[in-house]
């Protein structure tokens, strides 16, 4: 039963930024990754929406006899979580923005959270910025945009680097000195987050941190993989997998076929 795959999924290849550190920090896990291509973005959608889009795309990992599934979506973590919880009998490892490391080492008393609307409206972003943000100035901006610079793949054009310059400059003049990634499409974005934030701006991505908690319930649930069998990665899509195969690609340097459902 150990032996079964973990579950991850998000609304497109946002995921696979938690992913890589999963196949990273897990060696002996099999992984079953979904993208929910046909129903991305999820930043703009109603709760109730989000929650029946996902309700399908859980029900089809499980059918897939998952034993653990990552939520590795900021939104539908925030729309979600409780949900899923309180309805199905495995563990659910969700996202949450890491407002807590960065309030904790920021020097400027100055941070932001990068994230989707539908993050933002969810009351688990509240919490930890009530709880974790009360000595600090935090700032909030929505990633306009961002989901689809990544899910078409223009992380490299010059309009990409204009648009996050337009979208930091409040930030900056805030001098902050944390960005927290809250959304996983962002930290593939990184590269030209860098090049527009000042040299003393650390960002946060959550994926470490999520990966921790993922092996920790493995091991809380006696639920990690003991054979020394090599794992098997799989990969759908429930919309065109063309991005989703290329990323795979640029990630792992090897060929994995990306099934459509
Ligand atoms: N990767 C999702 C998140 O972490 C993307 C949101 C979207 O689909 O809008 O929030």
């Amino acid at each position: 039963m150990n032996n079964r795959p973990i579950g991850i999924f998000d609304s497109g290849v946002g995921g696979l930024s938690v992913w890589r550190e999963l196949i990273k920090t897990l060696p002996n896990e099999s992984v079953i990754y979904y993208a929910d291509t046909a129903n991305c973005p999820y930043g703009p959608k109603s709760q109730s929406e989000i929650i029946c889009i996902v309700d399908k795309v859980v029900r089809f990992l499980l059918s897939k006899n998952v034993k653990l599934i990552v939520v590795a979506c900021n939104t539908a973590t925030a729309a979600a979580i409780d949900y899923l919880r309180s309805t199905y009998p495995v563990p659910f490892i969700g996202m949450e923005p890491a407002v807590k490391p960065a309030a904790l080492n920021s020097k400027t008393k100055s941070i932001a959270v990068l994230a989707t609307e539908g993050t933002f409206n969810g009351k688990l972003y509240l919490e930890t910025s009530q709880r974790f943000a009360s000595d600090v100035d935090l700032h909030i901006k929505i990633g306009d945009k961002l989901v689809d610079i990544v899910e078409k793949n223009k992380i490299n054009e010059a309009e990409t680097e204009i648009h996050l310059r337009e979208l930091m400059a409040p930030l900056i003049q805030k001098n902050i000195d944390h960005l927290v990634l809250g959304c996983t499409h962002y930290p593939f974005l990184t590269d030209v987050l860098k090049k527009v934030l000042p040299e003393n701006v650390n960002i946060i991505d959550p994926a470490p941190a999520v990966v921790k908690q993922t092996a920790k319930i493995l091991s809380d649930t006696n639920l990690q993989n003991s054979l020394n069998e090599k794992p098997e990665y799989e990969f759908y899509s429930s919309g065109d997998s063309r991005v989703l195969k290329s990323f795979v690609l640029k990630i792992t340097n090897k060929e994995f076929s990306v099934k459509s459902i």
